[in-house]
């Protein structure tokens, strides 16, 4: 018999697809903390590579059940979508046709039935209002848009999670996607999100259909506010270099994949003033028609601040 939630409610199973990429297997880690039965769809192949085969293994031991399948697989996929009652995409961002691949996923739901939640791979900014992004970020974050069109066209029942940027991808390094961990001695300024909300949302009636924005307010933080932050906590002050518009440009130009589209999202976000995308749907952080703020819906959560996650890299 499936397991219940505190209220004595049946929880759902959940279906983890990308579950062993970066942002996957927190969600597959969220999904079992919180008592979901949890399959994880698992290529065949990625059993043999150093790092995730270990991955799996945990996944195992901590009671996930790993299905192996490929999106590619549409059979295969069906089958593995018929055990689940909400599937949650985590596939990557490598190509616009990666990202794509989520509409095979569509047609496979549709096929299986009764899925009663989909959550697609967003888990960045609110890819539909954002205009200004240099490539490769326009063209990746477009096909994140048609993904949206696509599922909100499909009727399945969704919820689009949109987090900005991740605390454990730019706070450890203090704003710059090159650095290697937290600044000690210099640092260079260009210009959040609780992977465990998902969980609370698939099975939240108040988050169908909608784009849950996760936007603590004591988290919105410029760059200058966490850099001194980072000083007051190292005791000193860091040898500051700024890069101008016009050279961070020539960095995204220049820069292999994914470095250029890290760059490219910050650009958007710091630099040409995408960081108020979030303010164009929810002018206070509020919960405003199709878009929904979690800080809202789940206040008893504990948002981890800024402050307190700069204390954990000490
Ligand atoms: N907001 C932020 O700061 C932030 C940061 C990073 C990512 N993100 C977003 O989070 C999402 C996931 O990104 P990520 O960096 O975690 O991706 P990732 O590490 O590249 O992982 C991609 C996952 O998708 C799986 N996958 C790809 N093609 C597949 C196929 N044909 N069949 C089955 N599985 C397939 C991969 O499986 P294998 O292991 O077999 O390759 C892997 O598990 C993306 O939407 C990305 O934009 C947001």
């Amino acid at each position: 018999m499936a397991p219940k939630s505190n209220s004595g409610k049946m929880l759902s199973s959940i279906l983890v697809i990308g579950g062993t990429g970066n942002v996957g297997r927190h969600l597959v880690t969220a999904s079992i903390n919180a008592g979901h039965p949890t399959a994880v769809l698992v290529r065949p192949a990625t059993a043999g590579v150093s790092g995730k085969a270990e991955l799996m293994e945990a996944f195992k031991s901590c009671g996930a059940r790993l299905v192996y399948g490929d999106i590619d697989d549409h059979d295969g996929l069906v089958a593995a979508i018929r055990q689940a009652d909400v599937v949650i995409s985590a596939v990557g961002h490598s190509s616009p046709e990666e990202v794509e691949s989520q509409l095979k996923i569509l047609v496979a739901i549709q096929e299986a039935g009764g899925v009663k939640r989909f959550v697609p791979s967003e888990y960045g900014c609110d890819v539909e209002l954002a205009e200004h992004m240099l490539e490769p970020a326009r063209s990746i974050l477009g096909a994140k848009v048609r993904v949206r069109e696509a599922v909100k066209a499909s009727g399945i029942p969704h919820t689009i999670i949109s987090s900005n940027w991740l605390q454990g991808f730019l706070l450890p390094r203090a704003g710059n996607p090159e650095a290697s961990g937290p600044p000690n001695n210099s640092v260079t300024i260009f210009g959040d999100g609780k992977l465990q909300v998902a969980m609370k949302a698939v099975e939240d009636p108040r988050t169908l259909n909608k784009i849950l924005h996760l936007r603590p307010q004591e988290n919105l933080c410029s760059v200058d506010k966490l850099i001194s932050l980072w000083e007051s906590k190292i005791g000193k002050a860091l040898e500051k270099t700024y890069v101008c518009e016009e050279e961070l440009v020539k960095k995204v130009q220049v820069s292999p994949f994914p470095l250029n589209f890290q760059l490219a999202v910050l650009h958007a976000t710091l630099v040409a003033g995408e960081a108020n995308l979030t303010d164009k749907a929810t002018a206070t952080g509020a919960s405003t028609g199709e878009r929904v703020e979690a800080t809202e819906l789940y206040p008893d959560m504990n948002y981890m601040t800024v402050e307190e996650y700069l204390d954990g890299l000490q």
